[in-house]
């Protein structure tokens, strides 16, 4: 009861969640939104913050007008309260401003990467983003998973002795987006630094719901990069973010040249900047930087800790009740085993995931994320798709290819949500000759 009150509660924090929406019988109903994991609506401190700077708006290292170094300011000085936010050492480590987590990511492949024969280890649980750009760079391979899914540590274990010193980055998930399975991503970085290897965490998903702390540089456990993104963390308006060591960007060129990036240009030769400025071409979105600084405040006001706390009660909550019904497929874990987010993949048997999602959304007003979620080896897994199908889904458009259906909850989600969640859930299975296609 308290764990409701509590969520209730972050719910006034929140915009747009009195927001209603029209349903298939012709009335509104609440909407209720299950997709915190593609994004999440603005914190109300966010929105204040952005009214609040707005007068102030100006050119970020560009100017010297008031407004212009009020801007610049602002802009710097966040950075350093996202490295106390993950207790970074501020003295190394330095923060780089993107647009978001697959631009980080990307930005990290053409960076780091100079040797095509390096290995990077990533997963078999990634997005595509925390595999695509590795690709064209270097060889890649990737760490198993059990038939639930989980990641095998023994098989990072095994790879990184075959690979006997050669792996340069583990880059790995800090939670999948799939199935909110959490890696030990401590573990994992001292097995990397015990091969003179480098962990690169993809915090997409993990950030905005527990909390991380990279551990000094010179900790066996130390995190040498995370990437992630505002947009999932209450605060979308187009901010992400790398922290790493300064020293890699000292040096090489930045793959995006231009205003921003430089000390010195003759038509002859360039002098590039300092890091991060080096690394962030053009002019800066100083608004999504202004309203991750008033998330992450708000983050900590309420406690990654009673975060973490509130989804677990209502993941758990979501996975005994989703388990009594007969007629679903939940994919992994069916059970709550902790180190887990708030994301359930399942599918209503005989009824496409597509069709379910939209169903879920016209009866109920429930938003949810259907199809492979940007990770479809590891989608695959799950659905145990012949090579055969794989074959067919290639051509086909996004709807008609196999797929699962996502719950993905925040902070302010409730048990009633996830009631009548079920509820309708029940309907669909009960009149599913209606919902076939
Ligand atoms: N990566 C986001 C998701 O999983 C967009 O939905």
């Amino acid at each position: 009861m308290i764990e409701i009150n509590k969520n209730r509660a972050y719910r006034k924090l929140i915009v747009g969640l009195d927001t209603k929406v029209p349903s298939a019988n012709g009335k509104k109903v609440n909407y209720i939104n299950f997709d915190n994991a593609a994004t999440t609506p603005p914190f109300k401190a966010v929105m204040k913050k952005i009214c609040e700077f707005a007068p102030m708006y100006s050119s970020v290292h560009r100017g010297e007008g008031y407004k212009s170094n009020y801007s610049s300011e602002l802009f710097d000085s966040t950075r350093s309260e996202i490295l106390k936010f993950f207790n970074a050492d501020e003295k190394s480590n330095i923060v780089i401003f993107v647009k978001n987590t697959t631009e980080g990511l990307n930005k990290l492949s053409y960076r780091l990467i100079n040797d095509k024969d390096c290995v990077v280890l990533s997963s078999a649980m990634e997005h595509h983003s925390n595999d695509l750009p590795w690709r064209d760079k270097c060889k890649v391979d990737y760490v198993e998973v059990d038939s639930d899914g989980r990641l095998l540590i023994s098989d990072l274990q095994k790879k990184l002795e075959y690979y006997n010193g050669k792996v340069k980055y583990v880059t790995i998930s800090g939670a999948s987006n799939v199935t909110g399975y959490v890696n030990n991503i401590y573990r994992i970085a001292e097995m990397a630094h015990s091969f003179n290897s480098k962990i690169i965490v993809d915090g997409a998903q993990l950030v905005p719901h527990a909390k991380i702390d990279l551990k000094p540089d010179n900790d066996i456990q130390h995190i040498d990069y995370i990437v992630f993104s505002a947009h999932k963390m209450y605060a979308p308006f187009g901010i992400g973010v790398i922290i790493g060591p300064k020293e890699p960007f000292s040096l090489g060129d930045p793959e995006y040249k231009g205003g921003g990036t430089i000390k010195t240009v003759t038509m002859d030769l360039v002098d590039w900047a300092e890091p991060p400025y080096k690394e962030e071409a053009g002019s800066q979105n100083i608004i999504g930087v202004a309203a991750l600084s008033a998330a992450i405040k708000q983050l900590n006001k309420i406690g990654m800790a009673e975060i973490e706390k509130c989804e677990k009660e209502i993941l758990k909550y979501a996975l005994e009740s989703l388990s009594e019904i007969k007629g679903i497929e939940i994919y992994g874990e069916t059970k709550f085993m902790g180190s887990r987010l708030g994301i359930i993949p399942f599918n209503i048997k005989g009824i496409h995931h597509s069709k379910t999602a939209k169903i879920l959304s016209e009866e109920a007003g429930i938003s949810v994320r259907s199809g492979c979620f940007c990770a479809q080896p590891y989608v695959r897994k799950f659905l145990k798709l012949s090579p055969m199908e794989i074959q067919k889904n290639r051509g086909l458009e996004f709807d008609e290819k196999s797929g699962m259906v996502r719950l993905s909850f925040g902070l302010y989600n409730t048990k009633q949500e996830i009631d009548i969640l079920v509820h309708t859930i029940r309907h669909i299975i009960m009149n599913k000759s209606k919902y076939q296609i």
